[in-house]
């Protein structure tokens, strides 16, 4: 079976690479042109474990192909995914499809055969229909389907939950005359490899697939946001946030995971998704105020975690200088986007402090976002020398390996603030620190 793919990015490549494992044969279409000289040359333009053995393969299998020309791409594919980016729209928070919308009219010009035109991109409720209104308008004479695939992979575990996914959701349009049997014949044999190891795959209309990825992406937004909010009254009342964790948790209607506390969820998706939300349910005239609250209180947290940093110097950071292990928006990965790094990192600059950094795979997509004046240091223990103060901002395995006694020796002050609960409180205190962290006690 032959596939395109419009968009070599986070999404698309990772889709791309494990339908091509699969046993399909991909041809991904990517413009940058950075991006797709590093994919011809076979490097990874992200960092994602196992990418880069997966997508090696396939290419020596001959099933995955990178190019820029989108009419080579679509001859001859049955389906034909649209997996390019949807970001927050300058100005009024709402989904900017530019992107989506040209790659959709690009696709029509040069269809020749019946295809499916499958949004893998996270659209607002009505995209399929406008795709499929703008296909229709510029080719009147074509035979194709239109459908809405969201994808539920995260960044750093992106491979395993593409290839193992809780469930794969697929909308078509169910008003169709005569129903849209092809479209999902076409996505049925795509997905065949999951139905072998019995993961759920849902047939829904376009809309109920478009709003179930807002949906889950707020409710994780929420639940997230939810547990830092208890983390803050944990402060208050002397309780310990991650035996509560445990404690909710453990009752299977509320799940244990996604009940971590940090500075506030950060990254490609979920900040941009909660306002999308936000903008699609007031637009219908059946506002969200749960979501409205989620996407306020996580805006405010990162501010009220830099003020925390600077009480825990003793009122300013004037004249000191801090360690910050950890930039990206969470570990394995390399994406700084809304990370919670960026306002806090801002706030200590503007406050006078100096900043030495280290993160293991975001300091080159850190550096136009940060400060000017951040000093990048080569390891953690680099950042940890002669620093008045140590902030973790995010959990990388590796920082919770550092040995809390070489950290004070390094460090000239004992001050710790663990964004992230990476180490154990009381071993902290016996060595000499004054540490705090989100929610247990101290
Ligand atoms: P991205 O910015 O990493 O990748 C998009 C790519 O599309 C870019 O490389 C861009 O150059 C390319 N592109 C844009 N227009 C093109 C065109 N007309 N032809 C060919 N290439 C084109 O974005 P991403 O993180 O992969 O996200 C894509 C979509 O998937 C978004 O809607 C996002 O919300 C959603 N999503 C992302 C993730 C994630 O973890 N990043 C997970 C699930 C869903
Ligand atoms: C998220 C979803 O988990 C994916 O299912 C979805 O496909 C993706 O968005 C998307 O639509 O793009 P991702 O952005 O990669 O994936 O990252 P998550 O692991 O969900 O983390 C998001 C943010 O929440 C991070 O800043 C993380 O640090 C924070 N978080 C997460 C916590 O603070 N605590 C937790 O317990 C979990």
């Amino acid at each position: 079976m032959q596939t395109a793919m419009i968009g070599g990015g986070y999404v698309g490549l990772v889709s791309g690479a494990c339908f091509a494992e699969f046993g399909t044969n991909v041809a991904i279409v990517e413009t940058d042109p950075d991006r797709l000289a590093a994919l011809r040359e076979g490097r990874i333009p992200i960092y994602e474990p196992g990418l880069d053995k997966l997508v090696a393969d396939n290419v020596a299998a001959g099933r995955l192909t990178f190019g820029d020309n989108i009419e080579q791409a679509v001859q001859g594919a049955e389906a034909i995914f649209i997996a390019v980016g949807t970001p927050t729209r300058r100005g009024d928070g709402h989904a900017d499809l530019r992107y989506v919308y040209a790659a959709t009219e690009q696709i029509a010009k040069c269809m020749k055969d019946y295809a499916v035109v499958v949004t893998k991109s996270t659209v607002p409720v009505g995209t399929g229909r406008q795709v499929s209104d703008l296909i229709r308008r510029v080719r009147p004479d074509l035979d194709f389907d239109v459908a809405s695939n969201p994808e539920f992979l995260r960044e750093g575990n992106a491979i395993g939950d593409f290839m193992r996914p809780d469930r794969v959701i697929i909308g078509t349009d169910t008003t169709k005359e005569g129903g849209a049997h092809r479209a999902m014949e076409i996505m049925r044999r795509l997905y065949r490899p999951l139905y072998l190891i019995e993961a759920p795959i849902l047939f829904t209309s376009l809309e109920t697939a478009e709003l179930a990825k807002y949906a889950a992406n707020s409710f994780l937004a929420m639940k997230v946001t939810f547990i830092n909010e208890i983390a803050d009254l944990c402060e208050k009342v002397g309780a310990d946030v991650h035996d509560i964790a445990r404690g909710i948790g453990l009752d299977n209607r509320i799940g244990r995971k996604f009940l971590h506390p940090g500075p506030g969820f950060g990254g490609s998706c979920f900040p941009k998704d909660t306002l999308a939300l936000v903008h699609i349910a007031q637009n219908a005239g059946s506002p969200m105020r749960l979501i409205e609250t989620t996407v306020d209180i996580n805006d405010t947290r990162k501010t009220r975690m830099a003020h925390r940093i600077v009480a825990a110097c003793g009122g300013s950071v004037a004249g000191l200088t801090i360690g910050v292990l950890g930039l990206t928006f969470k570990p394995e990965t390399d994406d700084m986007r809304a990370a919670s790094s960026i306002p806090i990192l801002h706030h200590l600059a503007g406050a006078g402090a100096t900043l030495r950094a280290f993160d293991p795979a975001g300091m080159e997509a850190a550096q136009p976002l940060l400060p000017e004046e951040v000093v990048y240091c080569h390891d953690a223990l680099d950042a940890a020398t002669g620093v008045d103060a140590l902030v973790v901002l995010t959990e990388w395995n590796e920082f919770r390996a550092l040995s809390p006694a070489r950290l004070r020796e390094l460090m000239k002050g004992d001050v710790i603030v663990d964004l992230r609960n990476v180490w154990e409180p009381k071993a902290m205190r016996d060595h000499g620190f004054q540490y705090e962290s989100i929610g247990r006690p101290l």
